[in-house]
């Protein structure tokens, strides 16, 4: 079985969005740096408040899915639907634009530590105009599983095969198959996996370094860089000089063309255009 190689490294870089939340950005910094069917990748970290608390206000998607996972602090959900949520500190919620979404992603607290992800997966052409819908998931609705190699995962979607059981996720029956696994690796923890090799791989290490690919032919990779893998059937990460954190996602690609235009991902210019005109006459939802 061909073991996936870690191929390309991209440097996640501090950047601001919403209305001033300091964040690294990796996947999503340019359209070059994109893994289909992944488009952007953020993670949110601070314990000063001046660098979350403005949040995200009022603002459109359309297109595409937002996935936010957070691991410490709470974030206000609200929409135009009426929609509202509170996510909690190991929490996820599952929002799918489609054809258009207006919400507001707000944190909850004035002190303390706020740190989590949003992560955008595209959507193919024909879900792209689909009813906006979302899902809160509460942290007890996501299955941890302790790993033989040492160390647990979280399975938000997908699923993973641990000592011959599968462990699912809570997020199933997407058309890009999407894996989406929190992985903490113990110091020297290894984790191997089979996955579709007509699937896309990356991970994000947001806490520790380690190595990725056959026994032979390991390379490392550092907190805060996400890692693009090489084709092959299967995974195998190793926890080097302490433990390990990092988010493992798979998807199948849907190569098909990407046009973006800041929270509208389309597949032509002339959808980003219907999109914008959509927007100013309140005609997106
Ligand atoms: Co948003």
């Amino acid at each position: 079985m061909s073991i996936r190689q870690l191929q390309q490294i991209i440097h996640s870089v501090a950047t601001s969005d919403g209305a001033g939340v300091s964040l690294r950005r990796s996947l999503g910094q340019s359209g070059a740096a994109r893994v289909d069917p992944f488009l952007m990748l953020d993670e949110f970290s601070s314990d000063d408040p001046d660098d979350y608390i403005a949040g995200f206000p009022p603002h459109p998607h359309r297109g595409f899915e937002t996935v936010t996972y957070m691991l410490d602090g709470h974030m206000l959900h609200e929409d135009h639907l009426g929609n509202r949520g509170d996510l909690l500190p190991g929490g996820a919620q599952w929002m799918t634009a489609g054809r258009g979404i207006i919400h507001s992603e707000m944190p909850q607290q004035e002190s303390g530590r706020m740190r989590g992800f949003q992560l955008w997966i595209n959507l193919p052409a024909k879900e792209k105009m689909k009813p906006a819908a979302y899902r809160d998931i509460r942290p007890e609705e996501i299955p941890q599983a302790d790993l033989p190699g040492g160390g647990t995962a979280r399975v938000i979607a997908g699923s993973i095969m641990v000592d011959g059981r599968e462990v699912a996720g809570p997020v199933q029956g997407l058309s890009t198959q999407a894996l989406y696994v929190d992985m903490h690796l113990t110091d020297g923890g290894e984790f191997t996996q089979a996955l579709p090799a007509e699937h896309n791989v990356f991970v994000y290490a947001y806490e520790g370094n380690l190595d990725i690919g056959p026994a032979d032919n390991r390379r490392r990779l550092m907190t805060q860089d996400a890692g693009v893998l090489s084709g092959g059937e299967s995974v195998e990460f190793k926890a080097i000089g302490g433990a390990a954190r990092f988010l493992l996602l798979a998807a199948r690609p849907l190569g098909e063309p990407v046009v973006q235009h800041g929270p509208f991902v389309m597949n032509s210019s002339a959808e980003i255009e219907q999109a914008l005109a959509d927007y100013r006459s309140n005609r997106l939802v």
